[in-house]
Order: structure tokens, then sequence, then C-alpha cells
């Protein structure tokens, strides 16, 4: 069942969405070579805490931190942890708030240094692609369309892979609420709406779209070790028929 949000519900949701904009550029600040995960983990903590909201990761489904840290080949759900950010490293930053009963949710990718041509390949094409399908989301379309935009964007320019078993989601006072939003071309019967609130966050593979679990239950990783990059953005569609991006300050 989509949960429908009204243009007030939406207005709430945009300052969740908005902090999450704030925490990314505050991690943006402190990336850089000898940085761990679990340094960047506890500064979004400690942030959050200070905006009067939760991280709507810690505790959910037992992950014990406030953002998910997903370095290099990692291609979601990566754990903060001791690892030192080193010269040429990418990573994905992760952070879903809860401010007032509302769940915000968006990630970025950073850079360590300089970094690999394909690496920055790899990320600005994922830009790319995220903006393109928000491009393509329309009232009365299918929902489909966002896939087949990012598809457009990334079999166009690029031998790149798209991630299907991680999707985008509705989001509102649940973390993760119907339609499931797939980032590939796959028919669904569901049409965008207005009230619709939901995520777009397409993961984009060097290589093989392949990917295994780590025994932690959490890290997904590249088949081949290769490089995977992620950006998420919160979409709201108002009464209007509008599309915004609620992400974004
Ligand atoms: N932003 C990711 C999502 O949209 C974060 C997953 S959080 C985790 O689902 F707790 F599941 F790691
Ligand atoms: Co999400």
């Amino acid at each position: 069942m989509i949960h429908l949000k009204t243009d007030k519900e939406i207005y709430e949701m945009r300052k969740a969405g908005e902090l999450t904009y704030q925490l990314l550029d505050l991690v943006g600040q402190m990336i850089k070579p000898g940085v761990s995960t679990l340094e960047i983990d506890k500064m979004v903590h400690g942030e959050i805490l200070n905006s009067n909201a939760f991280p709507g990761t810690l505790g959910y489904r037992g992950f014990k931190h406030s953002c998910c840290t997903s370095v290099n080949d990692v291609i979601c759900h990566g754990i903060p942890s001791d690892y030192r950010l080193k010269e040429g490293d990418i990573l994905n930053v992760d952070i879903s708030p809860r401010l007032n009963g509302w769940y915000g949710d968006s990630s970025r990718m950073f850079t360590v240094g300089e970094v690999s041509d394909t690496a920055n390949k790899l990320i600005s094409t994922t830009e790319t692609a995220l903006i393109g399908a928000i491009q393509c989301v329309r009232v009365g379309d299918n929902l489909s369309e966002i896939g087949k935009g990012i598809e457009a964007v990334i079999f166009s320019i690029s031998n790149f892979s798209i991630v299907e078993d991680y999707v985008g989601h509705g989001i509102g006072r649940s973390f993760h609420e119907d339609p499931a939003v797939f980032h590939y071309n796959r028919p669904t019967g569901v049409k965008f709406q207005k009230g619709m609130v939901f995520t777009i966050e397409p993961m984009i593979n060097e290589g093989t779209k392949e990917w295994i679990m780590l025994d932690d239950g959490w890290t997904v990783k590249t088949k081949d070790g290769l490089l995977s990059a992620q950006m998420e953005h919160t979409i709201a569609i108002n009464s209007k028929g509008d599309v915004e991006v609620i992400s974004l300050p």
C-alpha cells in the first residue's frame, strides 16, 4: 500500500531531507586520508542528535550505526569501522535521519585525494543517471520510467552495470514503504501519483552487476572486486503534480 502525503506532510519531510543534505556536506568536510569510517559515523551520530533527530539506521534490523559507509568495491550497507580512508579511495555515505517522525534518506559519493579516471567516470555517470531518472518522474507515467531512464544514461555512455537486487523505496513515517523503485527497466503496475514520496538510489558497478554479501550480514560487495558507486535522493510529487527533490536545500 502506498501512503500518499499531503503538501503539509511533504513540507515536514523536506526538513528531514534538508538535514541529510547538511549532514552530507559535513561529511565532505572531514573526508581526507587517515580518517576512519567510524569517525565519520560518530560525527554523523552526534550531529543528528544535535538536530533533535534520530538515526534511522541505528537499531534498524540490528544495524549498529548512524550511517552506511561503502568504500570502493562495497555496493551498499557498508558498516562503519576502524578502516582508515586512503588516497584514491571512493566512498558512499548514506544517511537516513528521522525528524519529527519523518524519515529523510540521501547518499552521496566522496573521493579521497586523487582518484583514478575510472573512479571519476563511475561517480559522474552515477550522478548523471540519478538526475536523468528524476527527470523521468511525471504524474500518470509508469514507475518503470525511472529504470528506463537510468538504463538510457548508463548504457549510452559506459560499459558499467546496474545493480538490480537493491532498490529505492517509498518513505515517510516509515523508513521503507511501498513502492519498490527499480533502477533497471522492470515493468510494474505502479503509476506516479500526486502525494508519492520515494527514493531513487542507483548503484552502478564498474564491472559485473553480481554481488556477494559478507558474513557480517550487511556489507554488499561487487563479486569481481571492481568499484561501485551510488547516489540517493528523496523525491516528492506535490498536490499540483510538481516533482520536488526534497533532499536538497
Ligand atoms: N539508504 C539505504 C536505504 O535506502 C540505507 C539502508 S540502511 C541499512 O535503504 F540500515 F539497511 F543499512
Ligand atoms: Co534509501
